[in-house]
């Protein structure tokens, strides 16, 4: 009776894995457009519990997914410290930035975030709710270091050049914001818990750029001592940790942080992750989400491809990525009926 994702978290190989899709709710969906017309604007429809309840309810119905994600955005966090954040239209993110102690004290003290994130709760409040019995409710943060990312450069940034040049010119204030952001992102994940998500994610989306000891330091330690707190607070709360891009070092990264699932991008084989990750446990992954463009007969193959590679272990099926505004809504339909069928 157990749902089936939490099933699979929990170490259960299952004979179709569950499936869901990164950024289900989206601009592929015609249905999202026109509730986000609704909002005015992407913050809007964040911050609307009602209109973000019901976004993250459309791709369940179009498609039956096995789990919704909570319908938010990794940037509201820094926003809720005190950043300014702004989406200019077409060109993603805007935030003010932190790059000097001085803007690092400025930050607000982390028991003032649900201030602001209290319509998040509230959202995850109505979705649990709502969805259906069989659906997982997950919740998720950005991990310490990709925020960081995000505050320091003020924007996205193609290979996260400001982060790393704040961490070799001035370490005491890249590490006191990444602590800041570890402490605050316990106490959200935490709040959304509380308000009914039944699993959290933790994306690293840059983790990839980080090398060496500067991995262990700010990708796996903060995502252990995030876990670690979580699970003491909430035992048995199952955690995916998706570190992108991490290449070799998705080995044994469930068993550094303590995570119960590692998400795995598409930049490495589904072969490669089955040998050499799954063995430590579940694993979510990783189709190609260019296939949802693309679709025909190589999405059918892909889709049974990673699904076969992975059928000896706990594997719950997603995209090695979000899926992309330009993908075509009935390849999701295809994608689901090669998976299932
Ligand atoms: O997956 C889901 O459906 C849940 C909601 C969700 C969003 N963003 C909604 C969103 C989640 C989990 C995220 C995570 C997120 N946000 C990440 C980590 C995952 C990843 O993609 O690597 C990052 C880096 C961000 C920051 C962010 N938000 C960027 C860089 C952008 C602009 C790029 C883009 O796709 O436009 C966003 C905007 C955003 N977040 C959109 C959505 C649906 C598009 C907003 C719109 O409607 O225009």
């Amino acid at each position: 009776m157990t749902k089936t994702i939490l099933r699979a978290l929990k170490g259960e190989t299952l004979p179709v894995p569950p499936v869901w899709m990164m950024r289900q709710a989206g601009r592929y969906l015609p249905e999202y457009r026109a509730t986000r017309a609704v909002a005015g604007d992407f913050l809007s429809l964040c911050y609307t519990p009602d209109l973000a309840a019901e976004v993250t309810l459309q791709p369940i119905r179009r498609y039956g997914f096995d789990a919704a994600i909570l319908f938010a955005d990794i940037l509201l966090l820094p926003q809720a410290l005190g950043a300014d954040l702004w989406f200019a239209a077409g060109e993603g993110p805007r935030l003010s930035t932190v790059t000097t102690a001085g803007e690092l004290a400025a930050l607000k003290p982390k028991d003032a975030i649900h201030e602001t994130l209290s319509p998040v709760y509230e959202t995850v409040r109505i979705l649990a709710r709502e969805l259906p019995n069989e659906t997982t409710l997950i919740g998720f943060a950005g991990a310490p270091w990709t925020v960081a990312t995000y505050m320091i450069a003020g924007r996205g940034t193609p290979d996260q050049g400001p982060a790393h040049a704040l961490k070799a010119t001035d370490r005491a204030t890249f590490a006191g914001l990444i602590e800041v952001l570890t402490e605050a992102t316990i106490d959200y994940l935490s709040a959304q818990v509380e308000a009914g998500a039944e699993v959290v994610k933790l994306f690293d989306s840059w983790a990839g750029s980080l090398r060496g000891a500067d991995f262990d330091a700010f990708a796996v330690a903060p995502a252990k001592r995030i876990i670690a707190a979580l699970k003491a607070r909430h035992p048995g709360l199952p955690v995916i940790a998706f570190p992108r891009e991490a290449g070799e070092r998705y080995i044994g990264f469930a068993g550094a942080t303590g995570a119960d699932c590692v998400a795995i991008d598409n930049s490495v084989g589904a072969e490669w992750a089955a040998a050499n990750v799954q063995k430590d446990g579940c694993v979510q992954g990783n189709l190609d989400p260019a296939l949802l463009v693309t679709g025909g007969a190589a999405l059918d193959r892909e889709t049974r491809r990673v699904r076969d590679a992975f059928a000896k272990g706990p594997h719950i099926f997603n995209l090695g990525h979000g899926i992309t505004p330009d993908a075509d809504p009935e390849n999701v339909a295809r994608m689901l009926a090669a998976l299932r069928g």
